[in-house]
């Protein structure tokens, strides 16, 4: 399996310690693709170009924004494109964008003549925090979400926080979620740091705290690729978040914050979590959104989606909870009356 490099911001900009790895003897005769949307093209090529200069004569293939990208018909037609280019088993093919972008690409490079390299650059927080990282590709097929991909590394992982720089505020509030989730599972110190400034209302995304998840979700990766164990910790507040993001029609991180505010609540009920860190976040995440409320046929509705979650075993819901702040219980099986008093009791 290859092991993924992360390239992280420090004295030298990240893209031009990638430009430096890049003109390395590793690559030579590499042929370059860089995949990207039209966002990605318009906000963050130019600044990719302008210090990459390894991907002086790369080629360009530009696919739909956002979710219409992660289709089996949009891959086809980018196998399609790179065969029509010739290119070859030494091409590598360079995601720049989002989680779209990077679930698409790593499948794109994990099919394409039985597997090639790919590198991602993700160019969203959401992407450099958790999306870009671990090598889990994925489209979606009939409507559903991820049903089809594999687990594909990408070599290297460039994370260059100037490129969020044209992002609007509510996509870096889409990521923020995941920021909380990270550290939340893994880093108490910098999860009770973070609560503080949401709370303030200040919230400072710095290149540390950027650095701080993509390391903690490199090194999760690396002990359990596969997914088999300890990576579960990464689906903190997502099985309900999965099913919340579909009924109440939230971004991903919202429903994600909205899932974890619900696997709190559950932790203090099954895992003697302090009902302090439940209020602390409560009162954080009103400062992010509205929470939901509710309905017993709301309640319904989200219980019928949970149902159908690909983590699922045995016919049992299962989550994801936390002892305290940093210690996770993972596979948690969760009844359904559980889940109703939950989604009930946060809406109060
Ligand atoms: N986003 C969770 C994982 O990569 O395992």
């Amino acid at each position: 399996m290859t092991k993924t490099r992360l390239i992280l911001p420090g004295r030298t900009n990240a893209l031009s310690n990638l430009n430096r790895i890049l003109s390395g003897p590793r690559y030579k005769g590499s042929k370059f693709f860089l995949l990207v949307d039209e966002n990605s093209y318009e906000n963050c090529l130019p600044v990719v170009l302008s210090r990459v200069t390894a991907f002086e004569n790369a080629e360009f293939l530009e696919v739909p924004v956002g979710e219409e990208c992660k289709s089996l018909e949009i891959a086809a037609q980018v196998w399609g494109a790179l065969l029509e280019s010739g290119a070859d088993r030494n091409t590598i093919l360079v995601c720049i964008g989002g989680g779209c972008v990077s679930d698409l690409g790593g499948l794109v490079a994990a099919g394409y003549k039985r597997g090639i390299r790919h590198i991602n650059i993700p160019t969203t927080l959401i992407g450099m925090v958790d999306a870009a990282i671990g090598g889990k590709t994925a489209v979606n097929l009939e409507g559903s979400k991820n049903q089809v991909g594999f687990f594909h590394m990408p070599e290297l992982v460039c994370i260059c926080p100037e490129l969020t720089d044209s992002l609007p505020d509510e996509e870096l509030i889409n990521g923020l979620y995941e920021v909380v989730k990270t550290l939340a599972v893994a880093d108490p110190e910098m999860y009770y740091q973070l609560i503080t400034t949401i709370e303030s209302g200040n919230v400072d995304l710095s290149n540390e705290l950027i650095t701080t998840c993509a390391e903690i979700k490199s090194a999760v990766v690396k002990q359990d690729p596969n997914d088999h164990g300890i990576r579960h910790i990464l689906n903190f507040g997502h099985t309900f978040g999965h099913a919340i993001e579909v009924h109440s029609q939230l971004r991903h991180g919202e429903a994600v914050g909205v899932g974890m505010l619900c696997a709190m609540y559950l932790s203090v009920k099954k895992m003697g979590l302090n009902m302090e860190i439940y209020d602390r976040y409560r009162n954080a995440l009103k400062k992010l959104l509205a929470p939901p409320k509710y309905s017993l046929k709301d309640t319904e509705a989200i219980l019928a989606l949970m149902r159908q979650d690909k983590k699922n075993r045995d016919g049992l819901i299962l989550c994801v909870l936390l002892q305290e702040v940093g210690v996770p219980v993972i596979d948690v099986a969760v009844d359904e009356n559980e889940i109703r008093d939950t989604l009930l009791n946060i809406s109060k």
